[in-house]
């Protein structure tokens, strides 16, 4: 059964929905990022409030011009700039969500230290290296901690083929990996995924099994992964 749109199935429900990329800062004016332009985030979102949910949406970066319909139709916007001010967002929305979804390109690494003043070149003087550490993982704690019982928690994948696997033999290593109840799998790099109107996915669940795929808009990859949640959740 594919689009439940025009029913309110999610009505009376909270979801949670991360989109966009983090920022993490160099120094004041500076920064390291990523390509998402949170529109398959935004899509969910919309997506959710047609279906009768009450939205959070936790943006990171994202553009005015995409958040300003969603704010129209009822969404409650948490802007955040980087992985820490995401996480402390979605945590905290998260305590009353019956589905938490992490659509956001959260960064795996930030600078140790972001200092307070920018950083100044030298002439003829080698730049100082930037030390990364290691972000939270987001999803993971989600997945682990389930802020709320029965909560639903669905993670993205944005996978690249390489020597070690295909695109979908890594995204259901990572769904094992994750232990989140679903994790949507598609292909990035060259036209797809960044930037682009459309999105093709495979969506599995926390064994790695195929549960659904979907092609077409990012709306229609929305509504997709909403019949996958509401398909595998005995609360909703
Ligand atoms: N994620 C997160 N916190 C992080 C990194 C990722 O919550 N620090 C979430 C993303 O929002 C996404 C999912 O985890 O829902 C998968 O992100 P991805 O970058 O594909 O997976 P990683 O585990 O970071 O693995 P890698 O980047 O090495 O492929
Ligand atoms: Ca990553």
């Amino acid at each position: 059964e594919r689009r439940r749109a025009s029913t309110a199935d999610l009505a009376g429900r909270h979801v949670v929905v991360s989109a966009g990329g983090t920022r993490e800062p160099i120094d004041p004016v500076r920064f390291i990022g990523n390509r998402s332009s949170g529109r398959q985030g935004v899509a969910l979102a919309a997506a959710a409030l047609a279906r009768g949910a009450r939205v959070t949406l936790v943006a990171a970066n994202l553009a005015d011009d995409l958040l300003a319909p969603l704010r129209r139709a009822g969404a409650d916007v948490v802007e955040v700039s980087s992985t820490a001010e995401l996480r402390s967002a979605v945590r905290g929305a998260a305590t009353t969500a019956d589905v938490v979804v992490m659509a956001a390109a959260v960064a795996d690494f930030r600078p140790a230290t972001a200092p307070g003043a920018k950083i100044k070149k030298v002439a003829g003087r080698a730049p100082a290296p930037i030390e990364l550490v290691e972000n939270p993982d987001v999803l993971a704690e989600l997945a682990t901690d389930r802020l709320r019982a029965g909560q639903v928690v669905v993670g993205f994948a944005a996978e690249t083929g390489d020597d070690d696997g295909t695109v979908l033999e890594h995204g259901r290593a990572k769904a094992r990996r994750k232990g989140a109840d679903l994790l949507v799998v598609n292909a990035v790099g060259h036209a797809l995924g960044f930037g682009t109107a459309d999105n093709d996915v495979t969506i599995v669940d926390g064994a790695g099994e195929t549960v659904a795929v979907a092609a077409g808009s990012k709306r229609e990859v929305a509504d997709a992964v909403w019949d996958a949640v509401s398909s595998i959740s005995s609360t909703i």
